[in-house]
């Protein structure tokens, strides 16, 4: 009952020998936003997985909001049941459907009234500035067009928690700063709790209410920052 969004409890996670999380204990409170930064392979995606419900803790525990999302090797709620929007690193598109049916996808699965959900997937898409490429396929977009999906793809299901895995990293760096501000007041708009992974110190500034760093499974640093939208 600690009013955190998030909570992770000594979560170990290992791939045969290898310690790819170890004893990470973290929260995140409602509405704040945490950005995690570390080397390749320091294991930022596989703490986004477990959060996700994609992936079991070997040892420890893992909660949303008072609810014990999973334990030592078992899922106790699965992903569709954790108000989760992710984007991550190897979770392309749907290929056979259109932009507006991946987004229509996600509302089918939430059981969205069917009156509700053109205008959500409108609105997704314009938020991402791709409003007009609805009925083409992932294969007629280029790869920062395909990521801006994604993260419409995240959005239209109004998500309590977002995930978010080096979302923007497609993008050139214009784009890039415009999503970035866009994020950054989707997330006070939306009232959003975000874990958001990224190489990208400009990120952590201007997203940041928190930035982790991490080392080899291990949480090293937690600095707080205060964000460049809030400096006079
Ligand atoms: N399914 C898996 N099977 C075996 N090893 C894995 C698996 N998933 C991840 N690993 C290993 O666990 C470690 C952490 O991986 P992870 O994907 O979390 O790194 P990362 O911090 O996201 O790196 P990057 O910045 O390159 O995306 C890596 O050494 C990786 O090789
Ligand atoms: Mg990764």
């Amino acid at each position: 009952m600690t009013g955190a969004a998030v909570a992770l409890r000594n979560v170990t996670k290992r791939f045969a020998s290898h310690l790819a999380l170890d004893d990470v204990t973290l929260t995140v409170a409602a509405r704040e936003s945490v950005v995690i930064l570390g080397p390749s392979g320091c294991g930022k995606t596989t703490l986004l997985r477990l959060i996700a419900g994609l992936d079991v803790p070997d040892e420890g525990e893992i909660w949303l909001g008072n609810v014990q999302a999973a334990g030592p090797r078992r899922n106790l709620l699965p992903p569709y049941r954790r108000e989760i929007g992710f984007v991550f690193q190897d979770l392309a598109l749907w290929p056979h459907l259109t932009v507006a049916g991946n987004l229509q996808f996600v509302l089918d699965a939430l059981k969205i009234p069917r009156m509700e959900r053109s205008r959500r997937i409108d609105d997704a898409l314009k938020l991402v500035r791709i409003d007009g490429f609805a009925t083409r396929h992932p294969h007629e977009l280029s790869g920062g067009e395909q990521q801006r999906v994604e993260l419409a793809r995240a959005l239209v299901g109004s998500p309590r928690l977002l995930l978010l895995d080096e979302p923007l990293s497609s993008l050139d760096a214009e784009l890039r700063a415009a999503m970035r501000s866009e994020l950054a007041r989707l997330q006070r708009t939306l009232a959003l709790t975000t874990v958001y992974v990224t190489h990208d110190p400009e990120d952590a500034a201007v997203l940041a209410d928190r930035v982790i760093e991490m080392r080899a499974g291990r949480i090293v640093a937690v600095t707080e920052p205060r964000r460049t939208e809030e400096r006079a």
